[in-house]
């Protein structure tokens, strides 16, 4: 058996027996480390050690890159996942360099590798830390074996922007959700730590502020100021780097009050190695040194490497600038050697451990064993079946009764598409694998029940006649019910790919009102990467499921909610807004001075003639109100849950004490369910002005029909810190609200107070 299968057990028995945190804090590599990281400095040349500070792009054959690697002229090669292929690489650098390093092979193991689960919106929706992480933990196992052991994941960019395509890649717009769904990969991808050959380094990125792009609009500037900084976007890579121990972060394409990442001194020495004792590698994103020519931050790819390296980056993805101008600006002092050697450091530290330098090869027999085992596909149906929220269920319309059913229509561009269902960043899995609503439907009760399937559009931006819009009628009307899978496909969503118009595509919204007027029963489930506006469509369903990008086992996921096996319990992780001119539009805003009531008059109520007028006026828009369509936090079960007011141990607590907060949940429904508590503070008065809320904690918790559960949540005050006038990391005294609630914009609060 080797070594990695062996681990594999001894692992697992231990963790099993040791009842372990399953720590994913890197072992603190030891002095032994150090000294052969020294050991090997101390041997290279110059151009080796830039060489190590160099990622390549696979060019597809180890043949192709035998010279460049051979030569020391590559620490990292990305986008190669053959074992076979990996193996040959591996077998150059150590067999043929003058120093045998190993290579580290970098992947966007995003949400999966082979077996794909929820894009990570979808798995933030699931609230549900512990199924991220095995997730994670699954990915890893399956990349491992081929040879991949970085993965450029997670994704922690507050996304409080849907027309920003990357919203598909992140946790959403919550910085606490963020960082539990964070830190949760990481300990997935990062398993046992260093030793672990099935350890996948995570990456913690874009660091910083890419989701800030103005407009939405992929890699535009950002303008994020230092407090907002330090108390809505640094806080997930905080955790992951200290809490979690992320081995690698990488920085990100935006500037930044008018500085790139990748070149800003501040972020990348000053907070993260300085004040948070990172010692993991930096790697830029692909190409960000060099874009910071285009940026006009950098005369020229020779000043762009200056800029980065000195910033305190160690490893240069695909810009080549480090392999064409270190040489150059060491010899002219433009770049001191002694930063080189710490950037070559950090690279041989990684590597050291991941055990590269032990065994870098894997079993490329063995590789694809890993990969959809029953447990692999069982951990995808469940976040598939987690992560779907549902928004809208009429006179309980869903679950569907399958005795009740003879023929169903299934219409839509999603209801069919394996590789659409996939989402954005998945290179490798496969659609062959996938399966489909359609396919689940008929595999599961297509005994019972006839699915007519009538695609009607070939893709979401398609057009239908207004015949063709008849003809769905009409085979709805001969139906006893009709199932829409809509949205959008996979590349509508992920990087530049960005949307002005967040309504459905093409005919979508058409369609859906072809089906309504067929006078059958209408469910809807949208497929998308994002929150798409569908104000326009809800009068056209009587239900609709939100699945975002489900991946592999979407399809029974979907087929079993609709037809009641498993309750949806899901809950959105970014807010919808009515329309995308509400945008920005997160829950956890600012109060402001004038703060809407709910009672402006409306575009719509206006009388001719009105008089003008500022008195009386709030912060709302004269179109859309105020509100979201759905607030973060929201979604709907097959039961119904009542909350009691949260109960609070004490009136006031110290600083340093710990609020014990308490509330009943009773599911009034006929159906066992699942539920998300969400807990929620606001700090009344600050020293700057605060969130009307802050969700700070949740618990997803069983509540069998008809029963009451007592939820209690342990909140430390040191939790209610933040950046504040002065700069620094405080709790302040004063009055504070806390609810206990299945959303942010519901619940009842108890107030208590901070001495
Ligand atoms: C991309 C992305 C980054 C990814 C990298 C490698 O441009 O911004 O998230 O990890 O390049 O594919």
């Amino acid at each position: 058996m080797n070594l990695r299968r062996s681990f594999i057990l001894g692992t697992t028995a231990l963790l099993i027996l040791a009842g372990c945190q399953g720590t994913t804090r890197n072992a603190r590599y030891d002095a032994r480390t150090e000294r052969e990281i020294e050991r090997l400095l101390s041997q290279m040349t110059l151009a080796e050690k830039i060489g190590q500070t160099n990622q390549l792009s696979s060019y597809g054959t180890a043949e192709a890159m035998h010279d460049v690697i051979a030569e020391g002229k590559v620490g990292s090669i990305l986008n190669e996942v053959d074992p076979y292929t990996i193996n040959a690489m591996q077998r150059i650098a150590v067999e043929e360099s003058r120093l045998g390093i190993p290579l580290i092979i970098g992947r966007d193991v995003i949400h999966g590798f082979r077996t794909v689960f929820p894009i990570p919106l979808g798995l933030a929706a699931t609230f549900d830390p512990e199924l991220v992480e095995q997730g994670a933990r699954i990915a890893a196992l399956e990349a491992t074996a081929s040879g991949v052991r970085w993965t450029f994941s997670p994704m922690l960019d507050i996304s409080r922007d849907a027309r920003w395509g990357r919203i598909a890649e992140s946790s959403g717009e919550d910085t606490y959700l963020n960082k539990v769904m964070g830190t949760a990969m990481v300990r997935g991808y990062q398993g046992g730590g260093a030793g672990d050959p099935t350890c996948m380094a995570a990456c913690a990125k874009h660091f910083v502020g890419y989701g800030a792009a103005e407009g939405g609009r992929d890699y535009n500037s950002t303008n994020i100021p230092p407090r907002q900084m330090r108390n809505v976007y640094l806080p997930p890579f905080e955790a992951c780097i200290v809490d979690a121990g992320a081995m690698t972060l990488m920085t990100s394409f935006n500037d930044n009050d008018g500085i790139p990442a990748t070149g800003n001194t501040h972020l990348l020495t000053d907070v993260l190695r300085k004040e948070w004792g990172f010692d993991g590698m930096v790697v830029t994103d692909w190409n960000s040194a060099g874009e910071m020519i285009a940026h006009g931050f950098a005369d020229d790819g020779k000043d762009a490497a200056r800029k980065a390296i000195n910033a305190g980056v160690d490893m240069d993805m695909m810009s080549h600038t480090f392999g064409l101008n270190l040489e150059e600006l060491i010899a002219e002092g433009k770049v001191d050697e002694g930063r080189l050697d710490d950037a070559v450091r950090n690279i041989l530290r990684l590597k050291f451990r991941l055990g590269l330098f032990d065994d870098p090869y894997v079993d490329a027999d063995a590789a694809r064993d890993a990969c959809y085992t029953e447990e692999n596909l069982a951990a995808a149906y469940r976040s598939a079946a987690e992560s779907a929220v549902l928004l809208r269920n009429e006179n309980n319309t869903l679950p569907l009764d399958a005795s009740k059913l003879r023929r169903v229509l299934v219409t839509g561009p999603l209801a069919d598409a394996p590789y659409e269902q996939l989402g954005t960043w998945t290179f490798d899995g496969e659609a062959s694998h996938t399966v489909t609503p359609l396919a689940a439907l008929r595999e599961t009760y297509g005994d019972r029940i006839a699915f007519v399937f009538e695609p009607a559009m070939a893709t979401s931006r398609s057009r239908m006649s207004a015949a063709q819009l008849a003809a769905v009628t009409a085979k709805a009307a001969q139906c006893d019910a009709v199932l829409v899978f809509a949205g959008e496909e996979a590349i509508l969503s992920g990087e530049a790919h960005c949307l002005a118009d967040l309504n459905l595509q093409g005919s979508q919204s058409d369609l859906i009102a072809a089906a309504r007027r067929s006078g059958r029963p209408v469910v809807t489930v949208i497929m998308a990467g994002r929150p798409l506006t569908v104000k326009r469509d809800l009068g056209n369903m009587d239900a609709l499921l939100y699945s975002f990008h489900p991946g592999t086992m979407g399809g029974p996921a979907i087929a079993d909610i609709l037809f009641g096996k498993v309750s949806p319990s899901g809950k959105l992780p970014a807010t919808f807004p009515v329309a995308a001119g509400q945008i920005p539009m997160h829950y956890n805003r600012n109060m402001t001075g004038r703060p809407a009531s709910g009672t402006e008059v409306l575009l719509d109520d206006i009388v001719p003639g009105a008089g003008q007028t500022s008195l009386g006026c709030s912060s709302y828009m004269l179109d859309t109100g105020f509100a979201p369509l759905f607030p973060f936090g929201y979604g709907l079960s097959y039961t119904t849950f009542e909350y009691s007011r949260p109960e609070l141990d004490a009136e006031s607590y110290s600083a340093d004490g710990t609020i014990r907060a308490a509330c009943t949940l009773r599911n009034s429904g006929s159906r066992d369910a699942e539920e998300v508590v969400q807990l929620y503070v606001r700090d009344m008065v600050g020293s700057v002005t605060r969130p009307i809320k802050e969700l700070k904690a949740f618990r997803r918790v069983a509540v069998p029909a008809g029963e009451t559960v007592r939820v209690e949540i342990e909140l430390p005050v040191a939790e209610l810190a933040f950046w504040n006038i002065d700069m620094e990391r405080t709790v302040e005294p004063g009055e504070f609200r806390l609810w206990m609630a299945g959303d942010s914009d519901s619940g009842e609060y108890a107030t208590f107070h901070v001495k």
